[in-house]
């Protein structure tokens, strides 16, 4: 597939027309070519062992989902924990942009932390558009795993809690992979421009102003299976969550920090 306008912010873009997982392959890349550069991206729209966070799996039949990997080569160690979390903003960010070029300016999209990017419906409650699993090779590189629903319909969603780019664009246009790709693509790279530079404070601007979650009551399902719940109230310096649960009986509130785990909005 051609892809001119990635190509030309990615330091070097690999198209496959179906592969496993793409951070799989792109982690086998890695191994075969050491030198491989920071931010080279791998990209499918069909993958038929897709990866989710907390060891799920992640549905991406032919032609119906974008699956990105980006490697990204750790010029800011302090930064990492933030990764993910810029990844999330960029992919709001982009897919905003989509939505406006194609009149849907209108749905507004949020980011679940850590980085689920949700999108409102017509009944406006919120459903995940995209997700993104980020994983550290040995070496300290950051391989940035990024899944877009884009053109599933109604009947073909993979959860009821999805949706898709398609099903949030009037007459159910679908828009180019090119387009979604480098849109995504060109806020991802400034931002981690601004990581690299160590320009701490404007990641944490971006990423808490695209946050859906902080500010609001949360349940937080941790590994382990340990349940609280709270007010979402701040990131920690390198990316945590912070819950402020409430004084209840005999127990205090209390500040939890939330590193891992599954965040349930409730209000
Ligand atoms: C989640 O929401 O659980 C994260 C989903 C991440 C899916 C993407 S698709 C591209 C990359 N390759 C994978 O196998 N997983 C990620």
């Amino acid at each position: 597939m051609q892809l001119p306008r990635s190509q030309d912010l990615a330091a070097e873009l690999i198209w496959l027309d179906e592969t496993t997982s793409t951070n799989d392959a792109l982690r086998e890349l890695v191994a075969q070519n050491p030198e491989q550069p920071s931010r080279t991206v791998l990209v499918t729209d069909s993958q038929t062992s897709g990866r989710g966070r907390l060891g799920r799996e992640w549905l991406a039949p032919p032609g119906k989902t974008l699956a990105i990997s980006i490697l990204l080569r750790n010029r800011a160690p302090q930064s990492v924990g933030w990764l993910p979390l810029i990844a999330g903003s960029a992919v709001r960010r982009g897919l905003a942009q989509v939505l406006e070029d194609f009149n849907s300016a209108g749905v507004a999209l949020g980011v679940k932390w850590p980085n689920d990017v949700l999108a409102s419906g017509e009944s406006g409650e919120y459903r995940k558009l995209a997700g993104i699993l980020s994983e550290m090779l040995p070496d300290g590189s950051v391989i940035v795993g990024i899944g877009i629903n884009i053109g599933f319909t109604a009947a073909e969603l993979p959860t009821e809690t999805s949706t898709s780019l398609t099903m949030l664009i009037a007459d159910d246009r679908v828009p180019e992979t090119d387009a979604v790709l480098a849109a995504v693509l060109e806020v991802l790279f400034e931002l981690l421009d601004a990581v690299e530079e160590g320009d701490q404070q404007r990641i944490a601007d971006v990423v808490t102003a695209d946050s859906s979650t902080l500010g609001t009551q949360v349940r937080a399902l941790l590994p382990g299976d340990a349940v609280i719940e709270g007010i979402a109230t701040r990131l920690t310096g390198d990316g945590a969550l912070v819950i402020t649960t409430q004084a209840s009986g005999e127990g205090e509130a209390a500040e939890v920090v939330v590193a891992a785990g599954d965040i349930e909005h409730l209000r």
